[in-house]
């Protein structure tokens, strides 16, 4: 079968960032399905992994990454119970197994796999899993919001218009009754905030002030996409007493947790990967997770945070596609049709 790799860590406009080459169809065992991938899109995560994990070495056989897939189910492992040849499938997947989405069949435990939604095109599901998961298992698993106690209550969501963002803006307005403030700098990314749903939007460079002006002295929860250590003065100035935070992006220096006591804030870390790389007893919640978001497209709550649109599984278009990542400038997701 036909896969893109990278042997070194390499910028991505060098002609080897990305090769293409050929290799043997994998056999499924146990609880994985084979999908032939139709359409995958690409996360900050690709390009980070791509741009450190083989720094200054040479692996013997190219690195396969890409963690956001939607396919066709060719063959079953015998343990596998909840799909069958010929299902329709989407998932994120394992950042430890080896791998990934940039081939054009993959294995995937059918645990973290979830239907594909039936009324949107499979280009429009693979934009989908991975930051929906993010996005959901951030507000239900680690927040443990709901509907119920939260409703009318207000959350700033840093980074808007980027991929989970995106996504989140949808939730916390669709399925928690929100009031949802989110960040955006530039008039296409503001005005996609809003078509998603944001009731106010921010611009981030100028985030106290502009909160401010729109009547925000202190928000019920803060959600951090970008980077906790720029935002977390601000955010710890910004949120109510006993409110909660939730971030997902690493931290490149540490976080002072003291000034959270004062407040008595809660503080929340989100992984969506947490769930495969341990193997956790709940695993299977990915399963339900990306079913029922496949329900919400389908019924319409939510739609698709896809963007662009890549024609075809080249070499060229996962360069442009990581390319489009590194720039910090995403608005929505990036596809490739395979
Ligand atoms: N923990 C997890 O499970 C998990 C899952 C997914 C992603 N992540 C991480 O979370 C981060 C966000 O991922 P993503 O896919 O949403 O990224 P993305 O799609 O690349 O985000 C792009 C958006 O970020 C905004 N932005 C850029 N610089 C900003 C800044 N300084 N302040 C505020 N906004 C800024 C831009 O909008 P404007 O310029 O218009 O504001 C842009 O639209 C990445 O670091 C990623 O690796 C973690």
């Amino acid at each position: 079968m036909k896969a893109i790799g990278f042997k070194s860590s390499l910028p991505v406009d060098e002609t080897e960032s990305f090769i293409l080459f050929e290799t043997p169809t994998p056999v499924p065992t146990g609880h994985d399905l084979l999908v032939k991938v139709q359409a995958a899109s690409v996360n900050p995560v690709d390009y980070k992994i791509r741009q450190n994990s083989l720094k200054d070495q040479v692996a013997a056989e190219p690195k396969v990454i890409g963690w956001d897939a939607a396919g066709i189910v060719e063959a079953v492992g015998e343990e596998v119970t909840l799909f069958k040849k010929g299902d329709y499938v989407y998932y994120a997947g394992d950042y430890t197994r080896a791998g990934g989405a940039n081939q054009e069949y993959q294995l995937i435990d059918e645990r973290i796999v979830g239907f594909a939604p039936t009324k949107v095109t499979l280009e429009e599901a693979a934009a989908m899993p991975l930051t929906a998961l993010t996005a959901y298992e951030l507000l239900f698993d680690r927040m443990r919001l709901s509907k119920e106690k939260d409703a009318g209550k207000s959350i700033l969501i840093i980074g808007g218009a980027g991929g989970v963002g995106s996504v989140t803006i949808q939730l916390a307005k669709k399925l928690l009754g929100l009031r949802v403030i989110a960040t955006a700098s530039r008039p296409e990314s503001v005005e996609w905030c809003k078509n998603l749903g944001a009731d106010v939007v921010v611009n981030h460079r100028n985030l106290e002030q502009e909160l401010n002006a729109n009547g925000y002295t202190e928000l019920d929860f803060i959600v951090d996409f970008v980077d906790l250590n720029q935002y977390w003065d601000v955010i710890v100035k910004l949120i109510k007493p006993q409110g909660q935070i939730g971030a997902i992006s690493d931290a490149k220096a540490p976080v002072d947790l003291r000034p959270l006591k004062r407040k008595s804030l809660s503080f929340h870390w989100e992984l969506m990967f947490t769930r495969p790389m341990f193997n956790t007893a709940d695993m299977i919640a990915q399963h339900h997770i990306l079913n029922k978001i496949a329900a919400l497209l389908d019924d319409g709550t939510i739609r698709s945070t896809l963007n662009t649109t890549l024609q075809s599984f080249t070499v060229e278009n996962l360069k442009a596609a990581h390319r489009m990542l590194e720039s910090g400038t995403a608005i929505g997701k990036v596809v490739i049709k395979y």
